[in-house]
């Protein structure tokens, strides 16, 4: 096939947003072209359908097993130029599986992953150490529908795929959401509808370089605890054109719990969050906290809508957290009907155990709000701080200024007045995720439809 060879760059360009099809007829059989493109963080030399590893996109075959098997074959292509797993059109029933590294999970427009409520395809896995045993069940905690740990440079895309859970059986609470990258460095998860998560649906734990763009999250508004994307003790990652509607935050930074997250030390940081918009009847749009013990450090968000939603940026703490929320800044935020425009509560409670630090008080700290637009507002900030000690500063050797600092710091730290406060000013420079390079990678793969049943013929990188 000359085929991909006549398109020009515009074409190709155009054809993001389209596969093309050509259809042969060769006796009863019908053998099918299709060209795609996306753009990725790398692209794959090698690739495989799910079907060639006995696949069944039926809706009721398991395919688990397939997931797993595909995904072992296609890790030994780590070193050699990576490899994309293709999902074709159908309706894939399957349990949880493992990424790899240098790998894509490449769904299909018409493919939809069906997450299977049979217990036994759910691995548990150790808790996370930053939370301590607080939010699971003694013994571990059900895997995310798709995990992967100790990875680097993975891609999750497609035009579109919805994942599912109904939430018919009470025991899902147990479970984990639908994805959960954890120890991953550069992975891209874009183009993807994910419906009804148990839990937080998109939850990047002790990652790097994360990229996230185009999801579309959908929760019932009225079930509890479906987050939308939480980053947690991530650094560099960037959430972009996302639309979430959710009976939780649509996002919650989060960067561990109480002494747990204390002892393992590991913020979240570099976060860039822009062209959101949000529905979250009872929670926030952006929520700070309220596990924050590792610290939350320089957070970008602009360009953000929110409907119907409980309070616009939330920062929750608590005593005992420890850590620290610093540099935080909001730009470009319309809100139509809300409770609180800005809310922040000092006193969140929920602790992951009994054992907190009664001293392990949280640090919030330059917070920075402009251009923020609300209507049908109830009130337009609730600001609930931690009762201030006896002692409100202790200082021991040190030395330095302050300014404009209130309650007034130690003699140590004399004020040099409020013109040292810088002014409420999004960083201009930007951050290293924005210069992250992708590349368009193009594909080709050869089909037949053997009576309505499809044959699988190969699939290829289309050299450029
Ligand atoms: C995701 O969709 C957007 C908008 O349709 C498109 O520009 C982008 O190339 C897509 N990304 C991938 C990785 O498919
Ligand atoms: C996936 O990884 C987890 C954690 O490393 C492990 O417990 C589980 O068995 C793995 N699943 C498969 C199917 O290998
Ligand atoms: C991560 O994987 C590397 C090899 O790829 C291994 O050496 C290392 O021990 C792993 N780390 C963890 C925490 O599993
Ligand atoms: C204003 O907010 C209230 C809830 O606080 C809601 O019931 C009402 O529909 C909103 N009005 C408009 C015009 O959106
Ligand atoms: C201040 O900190 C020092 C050094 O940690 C400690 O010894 C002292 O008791 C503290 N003072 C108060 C009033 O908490």
């Amino acid at each position: 096939m000359e085929f991909a060879r006549i398109l020009t760059r515009t074409q190709v360009i155009f054809l993001l947003f389209a596969t093309i099809s050509l259809t042969v007829h060769g006796g009863r059989h019908l053998h099918h072209w299709e060209y795609f493109d996306y753009c990725a963080i790398s692209c794959r030399a090698h690739s495989a359908s799910l079907t060639d590893f006995g696949g069944v996109g039926d809706g009721t075959t398991s395919n688990t097993k397939a997931f797993q098997t595909a995904i072992d074959y296609l890790s030994r292509f780590e070193s050699d130029g990576g490899s994309m797993l293709f999902v074709p059109p159908g309706k894939w029933l399957t349990g949880s599986f493992n990424l790899t590294s240098h790998f894509t999970l490449y769904l299909h427009k018409d493919a939809v992953l069906l997450a299977t409520q049979e217990e036994s395809e759910w691995a548990v896995i150790e808790p996370l150490p930053s939370f301590g045993h607080g939010r699971d069940t003694e013994g571990g905690r059900y895997i995310s529908l798709i995990f992967g740990t100790n990875l680097t440079d993975v891609v999750i895309t497609v035009f579109t795929v919805v994942c599912f859970f109904s939430y018919e059986k009470g025991y899902l609470s147990d479970f984990q959401g639908i994805m959960e990258p954890l120890m991953v460095r550069n992975i891209q998860i874009s183009n993807l509808t994910l419906v009804n998560s148990p839990s937080w649906h998109v939850h990047p734990v002790y990652s790097s370089n994360v990229i996230i763009q185009g999801l579309t999250i959908l929760a019932p508004v009225k079930i509890p605890n479906t987050d939308g994307i939480n980053p947690d003790s991530c650094t560099n990652t960037r959430i972009e054109d996302c639309y979430i509607v959710s009976g939780d935050d649509c996002i919650a930074v989060k960067s561990g719990w109480d002494e747990y997250g204390i002892a393992f030390g590991m913020p979240t940081r570099q976060l860039v969050i822009r062209r959101l918009t949000c529905i979250s009847p009872s929670s926030a749009v952006i929520a700070l906290g309220s596990e924050m013990s590792g610290g939350i450090q320089d957070v970008r968000a602009e360009d953000i809508l929110a409907i119907n939603s409980e309070s616009g940026v939330r920062i929750k703490t608590a005593v005992g957290r420890g850590g620290y929320v610093k540099d935080i800044y909001v730009r470009g935020m319309t809100m139509k009907t809300m409770k609180w425009a800005f809310w922040m509560t000092g006193n969140y409670g929920s602790h992951a155990d009994n054992n907190y630090d009664p001293n392990a008080l949280p640090i919030i700290q330059n917070i920075n709000y402009r251009d923020m637009i609300a209507e049908n507002v109830t009130m337009a900030a609730k600001l609930e701080g931690i009762p201030a000690k006896k002692v409100p500063w202790n200082c021991t050797d040190i030395e330095g200024i302050s300014s404009g600092v209130v309650p007034q710091p130690c003699d140590k730290l004399p004020d040099h007045g409020s013109g040292h406060v810088a002014a409420c000013d999004f960083p201009t420079e930007s951050l290293p995720i924005d210069n992250l390079e992708v590349q368009t990678c193009s594909y080709r793969r050869k089909y037949t439809l053997d009576n309505g049943v499809l044959k699988h013929w190969y699939l290829e990188m289309v050299q450029k």
